[in-house]
């Protein structure tokens, strides 16, 4: 199901991203992001990036949406998919940190990158290989 980009399972993802997106708030670069998460629980969970005058303090959509997701009940383990979405022609990666912040809770999460044209879907350990995990604390 999330194996193919072109999947309707995508569907209510792309539509909670961009319904996120239009709320991010990004007076400093105009480049606005809109994500979210479908956990197994079966909830959907948007974000948007949210910029401050202080630059550093800008959060991300992923982990705006992480946090809500957290927030909501997600457990390790309990992320199924993710979307990123952009209304630029180059699709938007996620950020190293929201890689690092995202693998945590699934290692193989599928992540659709999408424009208004065109989607990519990848594979987060794909993105992040070789990670720092809670395993080499111990
Ligand atoms: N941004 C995201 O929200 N997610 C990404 O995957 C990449 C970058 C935001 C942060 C900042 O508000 C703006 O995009 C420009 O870096």
């Amino acid at each position: 199901m999330f194996n193919d980009a072109q999947s309707p399972a995508w569907t209510p993802l792309l539509e909670a991203a961009w319904k996120a997106r239009d709320h991010a708030h990004a007076p400093y670069s105009h480049f606005q992001v809109g994500a979210a998460l479908l956990t197994a629980s079966g909830e959907v969970i948007g974000g948007c990036n949210v910029e401050n005058a202080a630059y550093p303090v800008t959060l991300c959509a992923e982990r705006g949406a992480l946090s809500a997701a957290v927030a909501a009940g997600l457990q390790p383990g309990g992320l199924v998919a993710a979307v990123v979405v952009t209304d630029v022609a180059e699709l938007t990666p996620p950020c190293g940190a929201c890689r690092q912040a995202l693998i945590e809770f699934a290692r193989d999460l599928p992540v659709l990158l999408a424009n208004r044209h065109t989607r990519q879907l990848h594979r987060l350990e794909a993105l992040l290989p070789h990670s720092f995990t809670g395993g080499h604390l111990r």
